[in-house]
């Protein structure tokens, strides 16, 4: 029996979905437990491709329990749409196989609308779905929880209680259209009555799940940098991305998590603003783009592509206590005849070895540069890691060696099958 938890070590989009895919089998509980459908999880089972952004991937297994954390922000037209969509093509979404706490936040139209209408001034490139300002309207206890929504008298005095301000704040000072409240409350009734049937408290599902033997697999998004505490403030998303989330967003104890699993892209890819000290603005960041089929599965906006960069992943190992490492898209660097490593950062004079929290002021920023030799050949048929080129094993051990952590998985193409395991975590 184990309890596993993945998260990102970068900004994002390092291929967590295809690994929570694949340790699936291994358990009988999926939970996602921050974020909400900013994030996009691209699984590519057979021939088929499945893009999610809400429902744990869990879901394309059968016999596993799926559950949507308290941690979540959801937006419920989003998560029907979804089910709706899973349904047709033939997967089982039914209260046995998934479940959505009772104390997520639901994502409401305004929270959109705001989020959109204040990226054009404080430029962060949010993913515009309404995740920040839903999580304020949380802190500030203004929030509605899908007990509410399933609740047509407390939805209806929810929305009534914040309705007059946010309209106001939407007409005034943002100065786009408001929103009509009847229509507001009689559309999230109706949707609240659709969603009934799969909210509960997901806390109690999981400890009790836990103390049977079950295996819980708790499926982060985003990734470490993006974290609001420990990312690169304020280009982070609005939730906390590392493992310690885990528990606060799913109602479970830190004695209950066995391994964290750290997902490594074998370069750096990050969308929206924010400081990227490795990018790279020239033919090999745009050769890393194509080939790695790097633009976002929420926004379609093409991801900027750098250098692997062992600062932001230390910081991300740390923050998390990775257990171990799983090293995505390697078979994206092959043909590149060298493959650099930012080892530290440099500013002023002065060597960078840990993450700054001020890293946005530092303009001048220079790099301290690893070279390693790449290799050739096309290594997405290979599974057995003695095969891969000895190049491509010296890239891996060194990355694990700086980072001082294992790889327990190496993937080497986007299908199931396009992997290496290395380690066994259940
Ligand atoms: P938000 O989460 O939509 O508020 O966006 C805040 C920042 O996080 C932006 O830079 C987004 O591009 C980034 N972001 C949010 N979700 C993801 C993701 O799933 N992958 C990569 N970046 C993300």
């Amino acid at each position: 029996m184990a309890n596993v938890v993945i998260v990102g070590t970068q900004w994002g989009d390092e291929g967590k979905g295809k690994v929570v895919d694949l340790l699936t089998e291994r358990s009988d509980l999926v939970i996602r437990f921050q974020g909400g459908n900013n994030a996009g999880h691209t699984l590519v089972v057979g021939d088929r491709k499945v893009i999610l952004h809400l429902i744990p991937s869990g879901i394309l297994h059968k016999e596993k329990l799926c559950v949507i954390g308290s941690g979540v922000v959801i937006d419920p037209e989003i998560l029907l749409d979804e089910i709706s969509a899973l349904k047709t093509k033939g997967y089982d979404v039914s209260p046995e196989s998934f479940a959505i706490s009772d104390r997520a936040h639901v994502i409401m139209p305004y929270h959109k609308m705001i989020d959109h209408a204040r990226d054009t001034t404080q430029r962060i490139g949010t993913t515009g779905r309404g995740i920040g300002p839903a999580y304020e309207d949380k802190a500030r206890r203004t929030g509605i929880r899908m007990i509410d929504l399933i609740n047509e008298d407390m939805l209806g005095r929810k929305i009534e209680a914040i309705f007059d301000e946010k309209q106001e704040y939407l007409t005034t000072i943002l100065k786009v259209k408001g929103l009509n409240k009847e229509d507001l409350i009689n559309k999230f009734k109706d949707m609240g009555a659709q969603l009934k049937p799969y909210v509960k408290d997901t806390s109690v599902i999981l400890n009790e799940a836990s103390k049977k033997g079950k295996n819980l697999l708790f499926e982060g998004a985003q990734g470490g940098n993006l974290d609001m505490d420990y990312g690169t403030y304020p280009y982070v998303t609005s939730s906390n991305t590392v493992a310690g989330q885990a528990c606060v967003g799913t109602g479970i104890g830190p004695t209950m998590i066995d391994t964290v699993l750290g997902i490594c892209k074998a370069y750096t890819t990050r969308v929206g603003e924010g400081p990227f000290p490795t990018e790279l603005e020239d033919e090999i960041g745009e050769r890393l783009r194509a080939f790695g089929g790097e633009y976002g599965s929420t926004t379609g906006r093409p991801r900027r592509c750098g250098w692997l960069d062992l600062v932001a992943l230390k910081h991300s190992i740390r923050i998390s206590s990775i257990s171990y490492l799983a090293i995505t898209k390697l078979d994206v660097l092959s043909g590149l005849d060298t493959i650099k490593v930012a080892t530290a950062y440099k500013s002023n004079g002065s060597i960078i070895e840990n993450m700054p929290a001020d890293l946005c002021m530092h303009p001048d920023l220079g790099l301290v540069f690893d070279e390693l030799p790449g290799w050739e050949e096309n290594i997405s048929d290979i599974r057995e890691y003695d095969k891969l080129p000895e190049n491509c094993k010296a890239y891996i051990s060194y990355i694990e060696k700086k980072l001082g952590v294992d790889a327990a998985i190496v993937s080497v193409g986007p299908k199931r099958e396009e992997t290496i395991i290395l380690k066994d975590l259940f």
